[in-house]
């Protein structure tokens, strides 16, 4: 890939068949008194087009939802032109979780993509990748338990008991109808006095 970035006679807005060639992996910045065409060159032109390429590699159906990008853009040629974003000339906000990737939204597309393809990992046990069970999967789980083996069912309680004191839960465990909760790793009974020892 080419080591610049060349436009070729452009002509948006007021530019007079500009001609520049901008390297690559730098900072450059366009300056010049107002109206004399930063914007044209930058978003209308070079921005603009790298827009362009993108809708066409895209399907017309996603071309027609993603928002139509300005048309004026008069340039004879771009070459060595990569996929372009712009950050607009407005005061971003100043919460210093503010980054190129947030503000452009390419962080979005990076967590849709790493869901998608990535394999996440148990925090607690590095070599083991997670997986989705199924209803089959549980099934057979089950299943395969030994004649008498006790199998617990759990589900979360609700919200409030996080913050509830132990005889309150035991309480609640037993108003749905239940005899036995868990409270972190430890196994309680409603008839418990007390409860493990993170539990008040
Ligand atoms: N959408 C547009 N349609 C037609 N003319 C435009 C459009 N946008 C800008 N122009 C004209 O193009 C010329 C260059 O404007 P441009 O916004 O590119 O200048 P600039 O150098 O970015 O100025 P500033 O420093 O004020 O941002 C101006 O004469 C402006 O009126
Ligand atoms: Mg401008
Ligand atoms: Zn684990």
């Amino acid at each position: 890939m080419s080591e610049f970035l060349e436009v070729f006679g452009a002509k948006t807005h007021n530019l007079k068949n500009v001609r520049v060639k901008i390297p690559k992996h730098k900072l450059v910045t366009i300056t010049g008194v107002s109206g004399s065409g930063k914007s044209s060159l930058a978003f209308d032109t070079v921005y603009a087009e790298g827009q362009r390429r993108y809708l066409e590699s895209l399907s017309t159906y996603a071309r027609m939802i993603v928002s139509s990008i300005n048309d004026d853009t008069k340039v004879d040629e771009i070459r060595g032109l990569s996929p372009t974003i712009s950050i607009n000339q407005k005061t971003v906000s100043s919460n210093p979780r503010s980054t190129v990737g947030t503000i452009t939204e390419i962080y979005d597309f990076y967590r849709l993509l790493f869901t998608t393809v990535g394999v996440p990992y148990c925090p607690e046990h590095p070599d083991v990748a997670l997986k989705k069970d199924t209803v089959s999967s549980v099934t057979a789980t089950a299943l395969s338990a030994a004649p008498g083996e006790k199998l617990y069912l759990l589900s979360p309680l609700s919200k409030k008991a996080e913050s509830a004191k132990f005889s309150e839960i035991a309480n609640e465990v037993l108003e749905k109808g239940f005899v036995r909760f868990m409270i972190g790793d430890a196994l309680c009974s409603v008839g418990d006095v007390e409860g493990p020892d993170l539990v008040p």
